[in-house]
């Protein structure tokens, strides 16, 4: 039998209704989590609970941008199950590339607001949440190898993941004192409805296209790999594991391709 390696833990999850929210909602509920799975898209997100099946994992509604929101998610999350173990703040948007000459100030602050703020207001709330009932809980962020370099995604993108990135170290410093670790996971091009949307391709063609950029060859980068960095970091198995930045990028992000 496999081990449950979340058993009874509570986890919300942001961005839960697709791509690398939803592959981890369905690993963390094969290993015993109790699950809210939080989005802005509520048919989609009713959908992965169905699909689940199982009393263990709900959906809410949140909008990350939106503090109250987030603060009445982390509510829902207390009455349902009494506390939060871990928080999964994947929540994002890639928004559109550009030229840095052309730069869209607009569109830059919704992602801000999103991938940075929204993080922000998410990790506010359930380290108060983890503080107040002594939970030394773990918190994962999710990056981007947009995180580690430049030219990796459009330009506001690029700075909200190396921002969020920041929020992480910044978190870390402050919350160890109470046993909460905090990471954030950066992966690589994974196809998703964000990225098929983003580069305007078909998931195949997503994964054509990475592959053909990638450092590491004869694998296909899957949320589901996504999800797996995730279980680890959530898991006691990286009980002392905080404040990292955990790179699925298979070494993109480290090599100058430009030599090869
Ligand atoms: N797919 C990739 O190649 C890739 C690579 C690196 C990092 N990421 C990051 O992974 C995370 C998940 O993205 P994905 O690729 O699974 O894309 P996705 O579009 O499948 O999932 C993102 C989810 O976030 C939700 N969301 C967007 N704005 C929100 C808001 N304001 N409040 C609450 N939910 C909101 C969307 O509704 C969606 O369900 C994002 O943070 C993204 O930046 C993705």
């Amino acid at each position: 039998m496999q081990k449950q390696r979340l058993e009874g833990k509570v986890a919300l999850i942001t961005g839960a209704a697709s791509g690398i929210g939803e592959e981890t909602v369905r690993l963390f509920a094969e290993n015993g989590a109790l699950i809210v799975v939080a989005d802005v898209q509520d048919e989609l997100g009713e959908q992965v609970v169905a699909s689940i099946g199982s009393e263990k994992v709900i959906y809410h509604h949140c909008d990350v941008r939106d503090e109250k929101q987030v603060e009445e998610t982390i509510k829902f999350t207390l009455e349902k199950y009494g506390h939060i173990d871990i928080l999964f703040s994947n929540a994002g948007i890639l928004g559109t590339l550009s030229s840095i000459l052309e730069f869209d100030l607009d569109e830059f602050d919704n992602i801000i607001s999103t991938n940075v703020r929204g993080a922000a207001a998410t990790i506010k709330h359930a380290a108060r949440a983890m503080v107040a009932k002594k939970i030394q809980g773990s918190i994962i962020c999710t990056t981007s190898v947009a995180a580690c370099i430049g030219g990796a995604g459009p330009h506001a993108y690029t700075i909200s993941k190396h921002g969020l990135v920041g929020l992480v170290k910044a978190a870390c410093s402050e919350l160890g004192a109470y046993g909460i670790r905090v990471n954030s996971i950066s992966p690589y091009g994974v196809a998703t409805p964000l990225s098929c949307k983003g580069l305007n391709l078909e998931p195949h063609e997503v994964e054509d296209y990475s592959c053909s950029e990638a450092n590491l060859k004869g694998v296909v980068l899957k949320a589901k790999h996504i999800a797996e960095a995730a279980l680890f970091l959530a898991s006691d198995e990286a009980i002392y594991i905080s404040g990292h930045n955990l790179v699925v990028d298979g070494g993109f992000s480290v090599v100058n391709r430009s030599k090869y």
